[in-house]
């Protein structure tokens, strides 16, 4: 009875320790569909094991005796770390939307040596969004980051950045790709147990504000929310975004981009050599997130609000089952058994089963509790009571 609850521990352990800010398989993309479709899977897993674990488990458990009241993960994880990185000047930025491969060149970039300031993780969506973009400009070049997912094209030609936009094979492509996060993002995170998960409530607004508003907003216009997911506004919009960002930047500091293209045009951009490895081939350009991997961990998204019952159910048995073990090792060898140790057993008996031994257990518990005429008056008589109808019927 144990080796499912330690299988089942391990295995949520295992999902934990799958949450990476940035994939380390830099070539996944060229694994195959169904490879990247699992590996999305497993994310997804992860994404909900972590915010589970973070959420309920500090909240309920640690949070009075370890957790900072949940305050930490306001501040940038990744800046936490580098915090030993000596300050620099952000020289590029990167104003790609959504899935144009944004992650894969923030890899890139890391490869080339540089340090890149990305949000590639939901988790993550919510820093620092009420602050202004220059002074965080500043702030993610003091931390020591010289490449910036996170500013504005304004402000990249104010400071006179290099920018790059990531764009994608086609509008449609972009559209496509962006609409399948739509639903699981917008929709399921509302649902239970995402509702329940104060981390997802606090970086929801932003994806309201980013899949609702920035997503539907055409040029000028009003944004049009209820329609996040038409795939026609949203390659409108696409386009609309990337012409504007075009006019907005000096030719000569913007690369447009498709990460399929590789080192070539990236290299030649910024000025520098080919990365090799030691024996002078060029290393594989960094493929990640690619769709079939996004689909599978929102399709966990999307199936969560669903199923989750199952894990509490599954938690519930096992406890069951340990009383159940706990009191049928210890409960009779005892020679002064404890009356919790009684309390248990019963509970374990009544809820999972097992009449014969609720009737010795209920013999040790009247050892313990007094006498018989007690015992009928008090709670445990009750339940002894009851247990007596289940012995009858069983
Ligand atoms: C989707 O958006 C386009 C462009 O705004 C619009 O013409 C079309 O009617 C919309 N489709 C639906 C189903 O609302």
């Amino acid at each position: 009875m144990f080796i499912p609850l330690h299988l089942f521990i391990i295995f949520i352990l295992l999902l934990i320790s799958q949450l990476h800010a940035r994939p380390a398989d830099l070539s996944e993309g060229s694994r195959g569909t169904v490879h990247n479709f699992f590996q999305g899977i497993l994310l997804g897993l992860s994404d909900v094991c972590y915010y589970a674990s973070m959420d309920l488990f500090c909240a309920a458990v640690l949070d009075p005796l370890l957790c900072d009241n949940g305050n930490d993960y306001t501040e940038d994880e990744d800046m936490d770390d580098d915090e030993d990185w000596p300050p620099t000047k952000v020289e590029v930025v990167c104003v790609g939307l959504g899935r144009t491969g944004t992650t894969s060149l923030a890899i890139a970039f890391d490869m080339l040596g540089h340090h890149s300031y990305h949000d590639d993780q939901l988790l993550e969506l919510a820093f620092h969004d009420d602050e202004d973009d220059e002074e965080m400009f500043e702030e993610i070049g003091k931390k020591g980051y010289d490449v910036s997912f996170r500013t504005n094209a304004a402000t990249a030609v104010k400071y006179n950045a290099k920018v790059i936009l990531t764009v994608r094979v086609s509008p449609e492509s972009y559209a496509r790709s962006w609409a399948k996060l739509a639903h699981a993002c917008i929709v399921s995170l509302q649902r239970i147990p995402f509702k329940w998960f104060a981390r997802v409530q606090e970086f929801y607004p932003t994806l309201e504000d980013e899949f609702l508003y920035e997503a539907t907003t055409l040029g000028n216009n009003p944004p049009q929310p209820e329609q996040y997911m038409n795939e026609t506004l949203l390659a409108m919009v696409y386009v609309d975004y990337n012409e504007r960002l075009i006019e907005t930047v000096p030719a000569e500091d913007l690369l447009v981009f498709n990460v399929k293209e590789g080192w070539d045009p990236l290299c030649r951009f910024l000025n520098i050599p080919i990365p090799v490895d030691n024996k002078g081939r060029q290393l594989p350009f960094p493929n990640v997130n690619n769709a079939a991997k996004k689909a599978g961990e929102m399709l966990v998204y999307d199936l969560v609000p669903y199923t989750w019952w199952i894990v509490p159910a599954l938690l519930i048995y096992a406890l069951i089952c340990f009383v159940k073990w706990f009191v049928h090792r210890f409960g009779g060898a005892c020679e002064h058994p404890r009356m919790t140790l009684g309390l248990l057993g019963l509970l374990g008996n009544v809820f999972g089963g097992g009449a014969h031994e609720s009737a010795a257990l209920i013999e040790t518990v009247s050892l313990v509790g007094g006498d018989e005429e007690n015992l009928k008056e008090s709670k445990l008589g009750e339940m002894r009571k009851r247990t007596k109808v289940r012995i009858l019927r069983g």
